[in-house]
């Protein structure tokens, strides 16, 4: 019998945010692809959005919203691009689709020809699928050192119960805050 571990049903989703190019702040939803030596490892291309204004800014927040459980988590970081090694396991964990969608889409520019691209991912499916894709260039990931994560526990009441920890040099400190 498989055993669930948690009823939530995409624990990894969570929101990540950035410093904008523009000077406005950018929120977008991740999959937290693992926990590593307490650094929060996100994926996907350098050449996004996200990954331009994390090169330019590695200041960032993580926050996780769990509906079933009723918990929230709210991390402030900063992110390190992860090395080759590292991003080629990530890239072949990744099925088969989102592979090949990552080899043929330039995250986030725009798309001359709508019919045409989705063709494009027809034919390279049937192309492709026996074979193994290699990770395209510039598809990477950070890991995300956090400094401050503050976990709630969401109450009808609004009596929520919220621990900060925060970390200064190496040690954490806890403090459980007002709702
Ligand atoms: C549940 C969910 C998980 C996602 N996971 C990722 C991810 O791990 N990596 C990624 O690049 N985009 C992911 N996306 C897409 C992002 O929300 C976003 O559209 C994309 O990263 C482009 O953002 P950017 O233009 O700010 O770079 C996910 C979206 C959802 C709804």
């Amino acid at each position: 019998l498989e055993t669930k571990r948690t009823s939530v049903s995409i624990p990894s989703a969570c929101c990540l945010s950035s410093f904008g190019l523009n000077g406005y702040p950018n929120a977008r939803v991740v999959s937290l692809k693992e926990i590593i030596e307490d650094t929060f490892i996100i994926t996907g291309p350098l050449a996004s959005r996200k990954g331009k204004e994390l090169l330019n800014n590695p200041k960032v927040s993580l926050v996780f919203w769990w509906t079933e459980t009723g918990r929230q988590v709210r991390i402030q970081g900063e992110a390190t691009q992860i090395d080759d090694e590292l991003a080629n396991i990530y890239f072949k964990e990744r099925n088969k689709e989102s592979q090949i969608v990552s080899q043929i889409s330039k995250q986030g520019e725009p798309i001359e020809d709508l019919k045409s691209f989705l063709e494009l991912f027809e034919e390279k499916s049937k192309k492709l699928h026996q074979r193994e894709i290699l990770r395209p260039e510039g598809w990477s990931g950070f890991s995300i050192t956090p400094k401050r994560i503050e976990f709630l526990d969401f109450k009808e009441s609004r009596l929520h119960h919220r621990e900060l920890f925060e970390r200064r040099e190496e040690t954490w400190s806890s403090t459980f805050l007002q709702p």
